[in-house]
């Protein structure tokens, strides 16, 4: 590891993987690291699939032992910026709030509601604090474009994937993802709402991350994967069936991801750049 700036930078790795204590084994040989951060530590697992560089952070930490409100989405994104990692793909659990989709599904999110959420940012109007995006140095008050704030090209390559592997993955190229703070699970009264608002899936991590990955200029995808319907719409949502259907597609999403980030770099394919 060497240091830059005062913080540690751990390696340089092409693209990172967010997500639970079921993608432990995503790479081979990987090492455990501690990234030292402004917002605190992060464990991160860094490996390699045909020799490209990947890092791996658990989300909810190395036990499952953070809820969605306490993870520190702020020392998460920056390690994977200060590892370098221009891509980021991202699981996570969702409740359908379309009727229409199918447990196990992935929804490939393109937009996101986070209405009601606390801030997130790392522009805190704090002067001294700065971040270089894209060979420009942002400070102060930033307030970024989100737009776009889920990566198409990520999203591409991550369906192309599904389809030439032809694993039996139901992939749903797109798709509104709504935010809620948790940990509770919604209402059916919250639900309704949601679906009035136009949400597709329910979920409490991924606009946090997608927000602070824009601040970052990385590019960033959710693969979302359905694991039960929203509350109101079953006879009740359990953490037990969530995990369930979370672990039966893990081994697809898996190959899937790798092949996405595999085909990214063949491609010699550069992140997005949107927004500075
Ligand atoms: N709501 C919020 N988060 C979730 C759900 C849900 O129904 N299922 C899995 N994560």
């Amino acid at each position: 590891m060497n240091v830059d700036g005062g913080f540690i930078l751990a390696e340089e790795v092409f693209a990172a993987v967010i997500g639970g204590s079921g993608f432990y084994d995503l790479l081979k040989e990987t090492r455990v690291i501690e990234i030292d951060t402004p917002f605190g530590l992060v464990t991160c697992h860094v490996g390699s699939y045909y020799d490209i560089p990947i890092a791996f952070i658990p989300r909810h930490g190395e036990t499952h032992s953070i809820p969605p409100h306490r993870i520190n989405f702020r020392a998460n994104m920056w390690a994977i910026y200060s590892m370098g990692a221009k891509w980021i793909i991202s699981t996570n659990a969702v409740g359908a709030v379309d009727p229409n989709l199918r447990l196990g599904s992935i929804v490939l999110v393109n937009d996101f509601l986070d209405l009601w959420s606390s801030p997130i940012t790392y522009f805190d109007g704090d002067p001294s604090f700065s971040v270089i995006v894209n060979g420009k140095e942002l400070r102060g008050v930033v307030h970024v474009d989100m737009t776009e704030p889920y990566c198409r090209k990520i999203r591409n390559y991550v369906k192309k994937a599904a389809d030439h592997l032809d694993l039996p993955l139901d992939v749903v190229p797109e798709g509104i993802y709504a935010n809620t703070k948790g940990p509770r699970f919604e209402t059916p009264a919250e639900i309704r709402a949601l679906r009035m608002l136009g949400a597709d899936v329910v979920g409490m991590t991924s606009a946090r991350e997608a927000t602070l990955s824009r601040e970052l200029g990385l590019c960033y995808a959710s693969l979302s994967i359905v694991t039960n319907k929203a509350a109101g719409m079953q006879e009740k949502v359990t953490v037990k069936e969530v995990f369930e259907l979370f672990d039966s597609v893990i081994p697809d999403v898996k190959k899937v991801i790798l092949t996405a980030i595999e085909n990214l770099k063949k491609n010699d394919e550069k992140p997005c750049q949107l927004y500075y």
